[in-house]
This record gives structure tokens, sequence and C-alpha cells, in this order.
């Protein structure tokens, strides 16, 4: 009897395999796949909160048919661990058949799916890892956050007619944090001013206490900082608590530190620091006002930071690359169709560079101001069009 009854479930189990295998591949002409692998959980879930929240609002205003096709976000929590990252993209490569894989919430994450995205052919967009060398890692990555080397410059131009001459770096030790450190310190000393100390500081639980009490001791004119999004609220209270400030030290970063993410809950000490970036959410563009606007609504008053917008925009390319495509040709024609597309983001005007894949875009210096009684970066000046600099290599 209890042998009948297995055998009986075990072709119930085999029927129903057989049609799941037979369903999908039916769905599948229907269904364009996404797959966005984010950090959700982790020192990192700052990162894939914003860039979830951005695609499902470019998808809320943009509808989820395109070209016929119906649009699905798979949404994965690599828990920013690069191995994990790499498992998830080959099951949704694999398993799942995603048209497109994107996210990437740090640097490694990205280089350790590239491979995977060369080998399948399929499109990998970057939406938030910001080293120089990722596009270069597979000729199936498009970028649509920015690079280091791209926003570290235009500081490096400002500091030295401001009266900053010697500068210690402070920066995450790994790719990012090596680029912008590289790129500060070049083009500082190109300007006459001079890197006397490069402080690294570890990616993961890092501890700034023992690196800015060396730099309150070397008395430079001001520290420049890079920290990944999410580490820059503990890297200001620590600045601040030791007195740095009021030692005479200023503090310049990319606007990683001052992220708007955190911005609101750092306080007035806070106020002045200068950065460099490629977004603000005072960004003052009516595109960018609706774009604010329509976040906050949607997500509980969260701010959207660089990373949704990186998300936003990555969504855009996706979509239009579909558009152009009709969704035939497969992952090559969709790349094809990604490159070189230009178009008013909220963060101003982008262009995704055809032959890099990377993305060029205005950098702003900007301001901490309190603005109808919250925090934000305000931009005072405006570099136009910058390719990533770490490409002239
Ligand atoms: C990166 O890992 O490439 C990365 C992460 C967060 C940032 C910038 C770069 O804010």
């Amino acid at each position: 009897m209890h042998k009948r009854h297995l055998l009986r479930a075990s072709a119930a189990a085999a029927a129903l395999m057989a049609l799941a295998t037979t369903l999908p591949a039916m769905a599948q002409d229907n269904v364009f796949k996404i797959g966005l692998i984010l950090p959700m959980t982790g020192q990192q879930a700052t990162t894939g909160r914003q860039i979830e929240a951005a695609a499902r609002l470019y998808m809320a205003q943009n509808g989820d048919t395109v070209a016929g096709k119906k649009v699905q976000l798979i949404i994965k929590d690599d828990t920013s661990l690069p191995d994990v990252t790499r498992r998830l993209a080959q099951e949704l490569v694999v398993n799942d058949k995603v048209n497109v894989l994107a996210g990437m919430g740090i640097t490694p994450s990205a280089m350790a799916t590239a491979p995977l995205a060369t080998q399948s052919k399929t499109p990998l967009v970057v939406m938030a890892a910001a080293t120089s060398s990722i596009t270069e890692a597979s000729p199936y990555v498009v970028r649509t956050s920015f690079t280091l080397p791209q926003v570290s410059v235009a500081l490096a131009d400002w500091a030295p007619k401001n009266g900053i001459k010697k500068v210690v770096t402070l920066v995450s030790d790994y790719g990012p944090g090596i680029d912008a450190e590289k790129f500060f310190n070049q083009r500082l000393a190109f300007n006459g001013g001079q890197v006397t100390e490069a402080l690294r500081v570890p990616l993961r639980n890092p501890d700034f206490a023992p690196f800015l009490q060396k730099v309150r001791d070397a008395k430079p004119d001001a520290l420049f900082v890079f920290v990944p999004s999410g580490a820059g609220a503990a890297v200001m209270k620590q600045f601040l608590e030791r007195g740095m400030d009021k030692a005479g030290i200023k503090l310049i970063a990319t606007g990683d530190v001052t992220d708007d993410d955190q911005l609101n809950d750092m306080g007035d000490g806070a106020l002045g620091v200068v950065t460099s970036h490629h977004y603000s959410a005072a960004h003052p563009s009516p595109l960018n006002k609706k774009f604010v606007e329509a976040f906050e609504k949607a997500n509980k008053g969260l701010r959207p930071n660089f990373m949704a917008v990186g998300g936003y925009d990555g969504m855009r390319v996706i979509y239009e690359a579909l558009k152009t495509t009709k969704g035939a040709g497969g992952g090559d024609a969709l790349l094809a169709a990604m490159k070189g597309q230009v178009f008013e983001s909220p963060r101003g005007p982008v262009f995704v560079d055809a032959q890099t894949r990377d993305i060029v875009q205005n950098v702003y210096l900007r301001k901490v101001e309190r603005v109808n009684g919250q925090l934000y970066n305000v931009e005072f000046d405006v570099i136009k069009d910058v390719k990533d600099p770490g490409k002239a290599r």
C-alpha cells in the first residue's frame, strides 16, 4: 500500500517536473528576465536597499511590458561576498536563463561575475561598483555608476586653489580606494600640492580611530577620504569626536562619505565639508526634483543616494536596449544597444561611451549645507562630461 502510494506520488512528481520544464520554455519567449544581484544584508545593505527601490520605481513609472515582453526582476542577496555573487550569477544564467545580469554592490562582486558574463554572453550592468578596471574585466560589462578616478581628480584640482597644499589620504584598502588614492595623489602633485601620507583601512569592520590619531599628529591642511557608501557616517563621527576640525584639519572627500543615505543624520559637524561626486539629491534640475520626490514617496521618505541613481539609470539602459532590439538577438544585440546611449539622468546629462562601456558624466563640487532644515550636498561647481581618467593608461 505504502509502496503503491509512493509510486503514484513519484509519477505525479515526474509529470509535474516535465510540466515545469516545458512551461518556462513556453513562457520564456515572452518574459525578459533581469537578474539583479545586490547586497541586501551586511555591511553594504544600504546599497542594496537603494538600488532595489530605484529599480522598482523605474518599473512602476515605465511599466513592466517592453517590446511585447514582460519584464521580470529577480533580486538576489549576495551579502556582498564575491563567492556568493558568482554562485548566484551562475544560477541566474543557467537555471533562470536571465537576459541581463545587473547590480554589483562592490568591486569584488563585479570582478567575480565578469568572467561568467563573458562566457555566457550576458550583459552585466554594473550599477554600484566603481573601480576603474571593472569595465575591462569583460566586454559584456556596461557601467551606470561612476569611477573613483573620475570623481577624485576634481577635488585635487579644487584643493590647492583653496589653501589646501598638504594632504593625508585615508581610503578603504581595495580597488576603489586604491584608485581614489592614486588619482588624487597624482593630480594634487601636478597642481603643486603634496600627499604627505597615504593611509589604508580594511574594507571589513574598519576601525578609523588609530588612523585618525595619526592624521591628527601629522597636522596636514586636509584629510582626503574615500570609504564605500554606508561607512561615511562612522568616519564623520570619529573625525568630529577627535576634534580634528578644531585642530584646523579640513575634511575633504568623495561624495561616498557625505552619502545622501546618511548625511542628514550626521549633524552640524558635517556642515561645510567639500566633496566631489556625480550625484547629489539636491541637484537642481526639474528631472531630479521629480525623481527625488517620487523616490521618497514610494519609500517612506528615504532620500535617494548615488547608488539609487546608478540603479535607476541602469534600468533605463536595459529598457532602451530591449526596445531597440525588440527582444531579439540575445546578449550581443542587447549589449550593442546599450553602448552609446545618451540621456538625461537625475544626476545630469550622461553618455554610455561605446568604446569603453563606461559612463561619461558631469562631476560636481559640493558643500554640505542646511537647506529647509535638512543637510544636503549643495553643488557649487561643475566639470562637464568627464570620462574615466583611469582608462587613459
Ligand atoms: C566599490 O566597491 O566599487 C564601491 C562601493 C561603494 C562605493 C564606491 C565603490 O561607494
